[in-house]
């Protein structure tokens, strides 16, 4: 069976990981900690990247920072996962779903504008695939409107946009360092805060509502509860298994790359014959090999290919029910305007395995077995 993930293991990882252990600091905020976050700080030139149990409780935190409060209203796309709402919602917020660009499938900036109302206070970017969002325009719109924007950039590390890093674009920037992810530490993720002066308040939120950071560093002679805050901190071991991969975050890289490239050159004379169309890069981004997909004529035909390449030992899978049609975005959202991509595009994608050390000889018999059940259902 060619699995659809394998967790990235660079080598290191147990190590360090011994190393945390052996020095008697397994809680978080140690070593490896710090050396994660000032490695993301140097090489995506964020003001500051706080370490976190998933992106999912970096948005929880972002969405703390923002203050978001009962009865405002948070821009995003529907197309996405269950976080990105989730975090918002947990504060009373309503969700108002966008339509996506079908070629990127990330917001139609261009419809954003529109949907803001007096409620409005956020909009959240989700870089699909690892591909950029029009951010100019939605920074120009959040500008304009005196709107914060969150970079929902789980999967995004280590992507661009106009040679910016995404997730340090917006005021906030949400990473995820789940085992899907590029660079992994079982679960976890990392804040990035642009605007110094919410530093501290996150620290605080981050911290279980004290100033313990601030004394750790010295900076007071005691700690004490300042405002209402949670648990967002990872254990060491963890961040000793991200920073063994973000120390080869370059090799890592250029190893999925290769891979999405051998998938895109192989499936190419697919799409030029019309029977799928291959993910769209814009010229303004720099993606990050976070995953290949394709797309079939619909529904039907992609549930067939998935059979067909199951019954070839090779695992393919969909993801991402547009949220507006979940029950709980029944409840908690809206769907703005009209649905004209979000469901259809949904339906039609199909992510193939990809992940650090596939094997090209597997690469390829995916791409034979494409070849096979178009040229043979057709
Ligand atoms: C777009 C997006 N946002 C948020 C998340 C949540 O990440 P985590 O599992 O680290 O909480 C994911 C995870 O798959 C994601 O793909």
């Amino acid at each position: 069976m060619i699995p659809f993930n394998i967790p990235p293991f660079v080598g290191t990882e147990l190590d360090y990981i011994k190393d945390a252990v052996n020095g008697h600091k397994i809680c978080g905020d140690g070593k490896y900690t710090k050396l994660c976050c000032e490695w993301m700080e140097k090489r995506f030139g964020a003001k500051k990247v706080l370490l976190t149990t998933s992106c999912t409780h970096a948005t929880e935190m972002a969405a703390m920072l923002a203050q978001i409060q009962p009865g405002d209203e948070v821009i995003m796309p529907s197309y996405t996962f269950v976080s990105t709402a989730d975090a918002f919602v947990l504060r009373g917020a309503t969700a108002v779903f966008v339509d996506i660009r079908p070629d990127t499938m990330n917001i139609d900036e261009s419809l954003i504008e529109s949907a803001i109302t007096k409620k409005t206070k956020a909009i959240v970017p989700v870089h699909y695939a690892g591909v950029s969002c029009e951010m100019d325009t939605i920074m120009d719109i959040a500008r304009r409107h005196n709107l914060l924007v969150i970079e929902d950039a789980a999967q995004g590390v280590m992507s661009k946009y106009k040679g910016v890093p995404l997730g340090t674009i917006g005021d906030y920037g949400c990473y995820s360092f789940h085992e899907t992810k590029n660079y992994s530490m079982g679960e976890g993720g990392a804040l990035v805060i642009k605007n110094e002066d919410m530093i501290e308040p996150a620290e605080i939120i981050r911290e279980k509502g004290t100033n313990r950071s601030k004394f750790f560093r010295g900076q007071i002679d005691k700690y004490t509860w300042v405002d209402a805050g949670s648990s967002y901190l990872p254990s060491e071991l963890n961040a000793a298994y991200l920073y063994a991969q973000l120390e080869r975050a370059d090799e890592i890289y250029s190893d999925r790359m290769q891979a999405w490239n051998t998938y895109y050159d192989r499936l190419i004379e697919l799409e030029n014959s019309g029977y799928i169309r291959l993910p769209y890069v814009p010229d303004e981004c720099i993606h990050n090999a976070h995953m290949f997909y394709i797309k079939t004529k619909d529904l039907d035909e992609r549930t067939r290919l998935i059979d067909y390449l199951k019954s070839k030992d090779i695992l393919s899978v969909f993801h991402y029910v547009p949220l507006h049609s979940a029950p709980a975005g029944r409840k908690y959202g809206r769907f703005y305007g009209e649905d004209v991509h979000t469901t259809r595009e949904s339906e039609r994608l199909l992510r193939l395995p990809l992940y650090y050390g596939i094997n090209y000889s597997d690469i390829n018999t995916i791409c034979d077995e494409i070849y096979s059940f178009f040229e043979g259902g057709r």
